[in-house]
């Protein structure tokens, strides 16, 4: 569900028309509707209403301060994984104490920063952070309060660039050592046990790997409350969103002739598989979604700069690139592809659509049978609100995008376009 939607031949964010944002604001720009953002982080905390709970939203997936500040106002808790990030929620207006902090490779800095702020826990990724984090704590005087990240070893049946929950990943620590490591953690002085956590992968579309994880890992979780009196159980993140809407499109029982992993996920077919399984526990759960709150919620406007027909291919030329946004490079990511002004019936081609940048994986689509939108015409790549921006960079040094929030009629700057100057600006 989104609120991007043609009305007078044109897409438009909420009430605003993309085509007048363009006009105004220029082109490569990320736009965000608020109301989406808002309403994917309602549907996940009521379905899960029946728990004790809370939705930590995974800031990486877009961290704009405008965005955090807007989650925060809806009641979100936030999961960060570096200084940076905490330092952007403290910006928004939220709560420190409503942070977990996880990631493999904090540093001094960070957990001074983190101790000095009073996060809710560290989620603590191997037995050489939790010593590390000990240790800080007591030089600082505090006691760190913990959970400990848990590898399940499942599988997540996703992208293997985004797959975290099998014992080869870098994440967590194996099932069958982290009793130890909570028996050590007990032991140790500046060190206060609050929690078990595991994150199995991001771009999940079925509920199967989140049932399998969370039944091996129920048990444990179990156990550790009675040992120590942990008090939270986080489930980590990765509810997948549709990014192609052909999937989106299928019935029921169209969905139940065709391919079934294909099938979105619903906040509510999760949250009925799990919470049988989680509610006896009487643990608090912590969800920690990025894409499902924002993905969707996203687009990248960008304009045709050229079109190329070779003896091979077409090539449409836009003016964003992969230093944009970066899925189609690295994950082969699919995102659906959509003119901003249709007037009538128009004939399609195969197309590449292909940004400025000198790499030949700086494309956004190949092959793909697309409305032959010409030279001067507005397109959006839809669903790009999460690992969109977030992940840019100036390569090519190409400055880095607006970014735009849509509120019903309302349309606020939220990042200005980086300039030559901001491109240089740290530079000596
Ligand atoms: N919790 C932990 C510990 C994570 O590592 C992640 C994502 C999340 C939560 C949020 O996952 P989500 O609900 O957004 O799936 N750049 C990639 C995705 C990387 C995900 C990294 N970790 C992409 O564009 O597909």
């Amino acid at each position: 569900m989104h609120y991007f939607s043609f009305s007078d031949s044109s897409l438009h964010a909420e009430k605003v028309s993309l085509y007048k944002i363009a006009e105004q604001h220029g082109t490569p720009t990320f736009v965000y509707s608020a109301n989406t953002i808002r309403d994917h982080y309602q549907s996940l905390d009521q379905a899960l209403a029946p728990i004790d709970h809370e939705v930590a939203y995974a800031v990486k997936a877009n961290s704009n301060i405008a965005v955090l500040s807007l989650l925060a106002k809806a009641g979100s808790s936030f999961d960060i994984v570096s200084g940076g990030e905490l330092f952007r929620v403290v910006k928004a207006g939220g709560d420190p104490a409503k942070c977990t902090f996880a990631g493999v490779g904090k540093t001094r800095e960070e957990i001074e920063y983190a101790l000095e702020l009073g996060i809710h826990a560290f989620n603590v990724e191997s037995e050489a952070e939790l010593i590390f984090i000990n240790k800080v704590a007591g030089e600082v005087e505090k006691k760190a309060p913990v959970s400990i990240r848990i590898n399940p070893n499942v599988d997540a049946k996703t992208h293997k660039y985004i797959s975290t929950g099998k014992s080869e990943n870098k994440f967590g620590i194996d099932f069958d050592l982290i009793s130890g490591v909570f028996e050590r953690a007990a032991q140790m002085e500046h060190i206060e046990l609050k929690g078990l956590q595991m994150h199995i992968g991001s771009q999940l579309t079925t509920v199967q790997p989140f049932a399998d994880a969370v039944t091996k890992v129920a048990p444990l979780a179990a156990d550790l409350k009675a040992k120590y009196g942990i008090e939270f159980f986080s489930i980590g993140g990765g509810i997948g969103i549709i990014y192609d809407p052909a999937l989106e499109s299928g019935s029921k029982e169209w969905w139940d002739a065709h391919n079934e992993d294909d099938r979105p996920l619903t906040a509510a077919e999760y949250a009925e598989t799990l919470i049988p399984i989680l509610k006896p526990l009487g643990l608090k759960i912590l969800l920690e979604p990025g894409r499902y709150i924002v993905g969707n919620a996203g687009v990248l406007l960008t304009r045709c700069l050229y079109e190329k027909k070779g003896t091979a291919k077409t090539f449409k030329i836009v003016d964003a690139g992969m230093n944009d946004l970066i899925r189609p490079a690295l994950y082969e990511g699919y995102h659906e592809i959509v003119p901003v002004t249709q007037s009538g019936p128009v004939n399609t081609v195969k197309t590449d659509v292909v940004g400025p940048v000198c790499e030949t994986g700086d494309f956004f689509c190949q092959d793909r049978e697309l409305p032959d939108f010409r030279e001067g015409d507005l397109i959006a790549l839809m669903s790009a609100g999460a690992y969109g921006a977030v992940m840019g960079s100036t390569y090519n040094s190409r400055p880095l995008p607006t970014e735009i929030l849509v509120d019903g009629e309302e349309t606020t700057v939220i990042r200005k376009r980086q300039t030559y100057d901001d491109l240089l600006a740290q530079e000596i």
